[in-house]
């Protein structure tokens, strides 16, 4: 049977199984995915095992998207710009990489009906994340771009490595003041520690959206902040992380999968789920209808 895997760490909570399960089952597939614990520092000579054992395709979590790239034998255009890579596919003598991320969090905004055209976009965060995102970001021509971080020489960096692709304004979340945004997407990953970065008011316009990366709880300060800035859609970033792995099976499989299902289906997976984290970090993404509104700040 053809054997595929996640690896990480910490990689107990991972998604990823029951998502490519789905698929399979979906497809008519016949592939076993498991998930498998990996630290930092034994990434090449587990990589080199799993190639050894002869696994068809691996995706690649946190800590190891960036460290990853290094240990290819070949990394995608796109991989190379977002300077990560979550997605292997076996060759005969290494690994080739990919990175579907951006891939995800298009498929998803599309899904959502959230337009980038000739808006003004705002990604939070300068890692991985936010790179992984910013290639369909440029490509879908929206007003302006602007990217901010907590350290400030990281936007600067980031702005440079995508100049072959369009501009990006750096920018420092205090240096924010007084600009408008219409689309806002958290790409940090303070959410995690229950945090979200210390933001001026007043940034999303009228009628704007928020849009997440994470989701379950470390979805969770962003979402509120988001309510009280008045957000007319505030999404977490379950479907890209659907759609990220959608992407990976048809690399690997030649077959797209039906994965809007597989987000209804994953919600509903987590909401009986008996991992108290897990049942706390499922809701619905939060639209403004279903919220309680929390004190104005
Ligand atoms: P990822 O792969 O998830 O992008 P990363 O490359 O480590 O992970 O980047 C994490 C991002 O979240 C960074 O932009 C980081 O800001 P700094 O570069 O200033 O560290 C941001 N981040 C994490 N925790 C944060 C917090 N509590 N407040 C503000 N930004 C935070």
């Amino acid at each position: 049977m053809d054997r595929y895997a996640v690896i990480g760490q910490p990689i107990a909570h991972s998604k990823s199984p029951s998502i490519h399960a789905h698929f399979a089952r979906q497809t008519g597939q016949v592939l076993e995915y498991t998930a498998l614990a990996v630290p930092a520092d034994r990434l090449a000579e587990e990589l080199q095992r799993l190639h050894a054992l002869g696994l068809r395709g691996l995706n690649v979590t946190l800590p190891h998207k960036q460290a990853v790239a290094a240990q290819c034998e070949s990394i995608s255009e796109r991989a190379r710009q977002a300077g990560a890579v979550n997605t292997l596919q076996r060759t005969e003598s290494g690994w080739s990489g990919d990175n579907t991320d951006g891939v995800g969090f298009a498929a998803d905004l599309k899904r959502l009906g959230i337009a980038l055209r000739a808006r003004r976009v705002l990604v939070l965060g300068a890692g991985g994340a936010a790179r992984g995102i910013l290639e369909p970001i440029l490509a879908a021509s929206p007003a302006l771009v602007a990217v901010s971080n907590r350290n400030p020489w990281k936007p600067e960096a980031l702005a440079e490595s995508f100049k072959p692709l369009g501009e990006v304004l750096p920018r420092t979340h205090v240096a924010l003041k007084g600009d408008r945004f219409d689309v806002i997407v958290n790409a940090t990953s303070a959410g995690h520690s229950g945090q979200m970065p210390l933001m001026p008011s007043g940034l999303l316009a009228p009628g704007g959206d928020c849009y997440d990366l994470s989701y379950g709880p470390a979805h969770a300060p962003f979402a509120a902040w988001a309510v009280r800035q008045n957000a007319a859609r505030i999404e977490d970033g379950l479907g890209m992380l659907v759609g990220q792995a959608a992407s990976a099976f048809e690399i690997w499989r030649g077959v797209e999968p039906a994965w809007e299902a597989v987000i209804v289906a994953l919600r509903r997976e987590l909401q009986v789920g008996t991992d108290t984290d897990l049942v706390a970090a499922v809701h619905a993404p939060v639209h403004r209808s279903h919220v309680e509104l929390p004190p104005q700040d």
